[in-house]
């Protein structure tokens, strides 16, 4: 009886060698942006303590309130493996003293994130984020710098047709005075709005702005506007990060109605969306989170930050095909087990000498290697014997016989050659 083919949970995906060659490229393109900048990498564990994302992303929230992975450990702790990186980050940063060093403290992340979500194209289960976060200044020029980071982030790693929104939610005083001015305005709507929409009014009246329900869209279009409300400082700090980005010539829509899935973030709000995406198009986005690190007990420390998904981003460039790793060298043999042995020791040099060396390793016919050589692509063709190999170089067509030990130096000579 044959045992059922066993498959990755739904929502999750391997990544497997041609999408790993991709996911180089970002990270590659990562390090070099943001390390130019002053970014240093961060990695926190996969999970952490329930409390964590309850006190920072918010109860009401649908990551908190649903789309969690927690489980109790061995010792009846709860965990949770995390959902976002803003909030780890910033425990990390309080539990190594951070606060001593220079600030901002800026960090970034390439790391996995989990979420119980519905999954449909780009929206996955388990899926990958790289993400900054700058702890420890108000300086509107750290958003506008971060925003511009990611322009260049997603610029670099061609992702078509991006599109930035920007908002500003201000602090938690005014936004609760203006959170009871649009509940007053929803309940005097009432009859018109979504089920879900009337029953979250008190919850969280700021998702009916997200709504899709005909009816709700149209009593949202005459909704009063946090943008509208702002008081004074955050007003300023809006209008500098504005002409900061106006300075770097960045096209970006300011669009009151932006919601976050986070309850953490004020002041400035932002979102990139790319039109080469589906119903999932948000590609990135953040903001500023000045009270985050107090809810975790530190000190107010403002700070700001952003997450790009990985998936995403490649789902928005387009299928380009990666780009085919070079073989210098495939090294084959005859048959007999001595000069498989001669053969093994020719790869094994060739690496050490920095070539990229593939060895015959499938008991391949001498017919099927010269296949297997033309495949991979190598430039040189090695077929050991144990006194003397057969070496092609697939570029000039030129062909000599020389002894087992010789074989690296005259692939090395033929390369500077060319
Ligand atoms: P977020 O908007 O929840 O923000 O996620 C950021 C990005 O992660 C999204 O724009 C999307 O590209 C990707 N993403 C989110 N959920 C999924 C999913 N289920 N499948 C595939 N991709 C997904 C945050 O997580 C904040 N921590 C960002 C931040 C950093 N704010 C301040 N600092």
């Amino acid at each position: 009886m044959s045992s059922p083919k066993l498959q990755a949970p739904r929502g999750t995906f391997d990544v497997l060698p041609d999408d790993a060659e991709r996911r180089a490229g970002i990270e590659a393109a990562a390090r070099r942006i943001l390390g130019a900048a002053g970014y240093r990498r961060i990695e926190t564990p996969a999970f952490e303590a329930t409390e964590l994302f309850k006190r920072t992303v918010g109860e009401a929230t649908d990551i908190v309130s649903k789309e969690m992975y927690t489980f109790e450990d061995g010792s009846g702790r709860s965990l949770t493996l995390r959902p976002e990186g803003t909030a780890p980050v910033c425990r990390a940063y309080l539990e190594h003293g951070m606060q001593k060093l220079p600030q901002p403290v800026k960090l970034w992340y390439l790391s996995p994130f989990f979420r119980y979500e519905r999954a449909q194209s780009g929206r996955y289960r388990q899926f990958w984020q790289v993400g900054i976060e700058a702890i420890g200044s108000a300086d509107p020029a750290l958003d506008a710098e971060s925003i511009l980071l990611l322009a260049e982030l997603l610029e670099a790693v061609g992702v078509r047709d991006a599109r930035l929104r920007l908002t500003s939610l201000g602090t938690p005083a005014s936004r609760a005075q203006y959170r009871e001015e649009l509940q007053a305005y929803l309940r005097a709507h009432a009859d018109k709005l979504s089920d879900e929409v009337r029953a979250r009014i008190e919850l969280n009246p700021l998702r009916a702005f997200d709504a899709d329900h005909p009816g709700t869209r149209e009593v949202m279009q005459g909704a009063p506007r946090l943008l509208d409300r702002l008081g004074g400082e955050d007003a300023e700090h809006f209008a500098q990060v504005r002409e900061l980005l106006d300075a770097a010539a960045l096209t970006y829509e300011v669009d009151a109605t932006l919601v976050r899935g986070l309850d953490y973030y004020t002041r400035t709000l932002y979102e990139f969306t790319s039109d080469a995406l589906g119903a999932q198009s948000g590609v990135a986005g953040g903001g500023r989170y000045d009270g985050l690190i107090e809810q975790l007990g530190g000190p107010a420390t403002p700070s700001v930050g952003w997450a790009a998904g990985v998936e995403r981003m490649l789902l928005a460039s387009g299928e380009q095909p990666a780009g085919a790793p070079v073989v210098d060298l495939f090294v084959g043999y005859p048959g007999e087990p001595a000069s498989r042995a001669v053969a093994f020791k020719i790869a094994r040099e060739a690496r050490q000498a920095g070539l990229a060396a593939h060895l015959e390793l499938a008991g391949r016919s001498l017919k099927g290697q010269h296949k297997q050589a033309a495949r991979v692509g190598a430039r040189f063709v090695a077929i050991a014997d144990a006194q003397q190999v057969a070496l092609r170089d697939h570029e000039t067509g030129a062909e000599q016989t020389v002894a087992p030990d010789g074989v690296v130096a005259a692939v090395l000579r033929g390369r500077r050659a060319s």
